[in-house]
């Protein structure tokens, strides 16, 4: 098919969920992306904080390559290896101590509610301890009970009636957190840094805040690293550059290196109240998706990487900061490499323009810029990068 056949085939055939550039890729190398043009990209969308490793990662293909030529689902009606070596690398390289294998981000926060509710039961013997509370800004998520807690119109309107038990305060606000948060309060669920939300990192004061308010009610901390884990900050969670332990973590996008998986990461307390049955899925912790997950992982979960992410992400936010200049740069904010330029305008002009000459960027809510390039990216690819948005930046103002 041609690109136009496709773009219309697209139009008659897919429920029209997305809006999307015309180019149509075929395929990707490193921090590159190439279309059905032959035209070549700096991928810094990286399939939304997915692509870690970047495009095409050669270990990451023949562990995939091998795997699917030997076994690629059996359900988890049966053990297989993969599964039981991510999770032990997983529990290894974090607060957890047991973890709980889905499909995506919105199901591994599916996963953290279920789990506290049922805590609540189990522990607490209260059938009304059931209340989550969620925070202005969020995203954890589109199917309906992490939609409940995604506390936003655009996203929430049209599908109400919505999970109830859901009560809203305001993000890195204390006093909100701490009127909101009580004895029927079952869990907090939060992203130590807001993705969707404009990229916007939680203060350290405010996490403290909310695991000390959880500890005094008897509540459950669910933090969402759905976006901001594995290794995106400079640590491979990013919970670890605010010193508080959570209750449950919820991992995905990057995990598999591209292909769907999610993780609900959990201490015994808490995992010891869920019971066979209780939960589970078809293909959640297939040996395909988990010999993939363990290349990223023992990849990604390496101090020289993780240094190397810290330095050129510094490097990145210093040179945005100094070459990303003009009144209507309202601020330059994030961790890591995750991180937002937010404008005092709407910044589609600016992704449009950047796509065309040769860089792929992303929004995160209407003014802000969002910067998320897999992990491996060199320096002399953020100068280019950043070069591109400068100059589209000019002749646009
Ligand atoms: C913080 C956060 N949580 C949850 C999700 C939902 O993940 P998924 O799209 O895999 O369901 C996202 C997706 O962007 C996210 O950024």
């Amino acid at each position: 098919m041609d690109n136009n056949a496709i773009i219309q085939a697209e139009a008659n055939n897919i429920v029209q969920t997305y809006i999307r550039p015309k180019p149509v890729f075929t395929h990707g190398k490193g921090v590159y992306l190439y279309d059905s043009d032959g035209n070549e990209y700096l991928d810094f969308v990286a399939g939304i904080a997915v692509m870690a490793l970047g495009h095409s990662d050669p270990e990451w293909i023949a562990a995939v390559n091998a795997q699917a030529g030997q076994l690629t689902h059996v359900s988890n009606l049966y053990y297989t290896a993969p599964q039981v070596e991510l999770a032990q690398k997983l529990v290894a390289t974090s607060f957890a101590d047991k973890v709980y294998f889905c499909n995506s981000g919105a199901e591994a926060n599916e996963s953290a509610i279920k789990f506290a509710r049922k805590y609540a039961r189990v522990v607490h013997g209260r059938d009304d301890k059931t209340n989550i509370v969620a925070f202005s800004g969020s995203f954890h998520g589109r199917t309906m009970g992490a939609l409940a807690v995604t506390l936003r119109d655009k996203y929430q309107k049209a599908f109400e009636p919505l999970m109830p038990g859901v009560v809203r305060a305001e993000y890195n606000d204390l006093a909100s957190a701490e009127n909101a948060i009580d004895d029927q309060t079952c869990a907090v669920i939060v992203e130590p840094i807001q993705g969707e939300g404009g990229v916007r990192p939680a203060s350290a004061e405010f996490l403290h805040h909310l695991r000390q308010l959880c500890d005094q009610h008897g509540a459950l901390l669910i933090f969402d690293e759905v976006q901001c884990g594995l290794g995106r900050t400079g640590t491979l969670w990013a919970y670890e550059q605010y010193n508080i332990l959570p209750d449950m973590l919820t991992a995905a996008k990057p995990l598999a290196g591209g292909l769907p998986i999610g993780a609900t990461l959990a201490t015994d307390a808490v995992a010891d109240v869920m019971q066979p049955g209780d939960h589970a899925s078809t293909f959640a912790g297939g040996p395909l998706v988990c010999s993939a997950a363990q290349i990223v992982l023992n990849r990604v979960a390496k101090p020289a990487f993780l240094a190397q992410v810290r330095d050129n992400s510094a490097y990145m936010m210093a040179q945005l900061r100094q070459r990303l200049t003009g009144d209507d740069v309202v601020e330059i904010r994030g961790c890591g490499f995750l991180i937002g330029v937010e404008f005092a305008h709407p910044v589609n002009d600016l992704i449009t323009a950047a796509l065309a000459h040769g860089l792929i960027v992303v929004n995160a809510g209407p003014n802000v810029l969002r910067l998320v390039p897999p992990l491996i990216v060199s320096r002399e690819q953020i100068d280019t990068a950043i070069g591109i948005l400068v100059s589209c930046h000019t002749t646009d103002t």
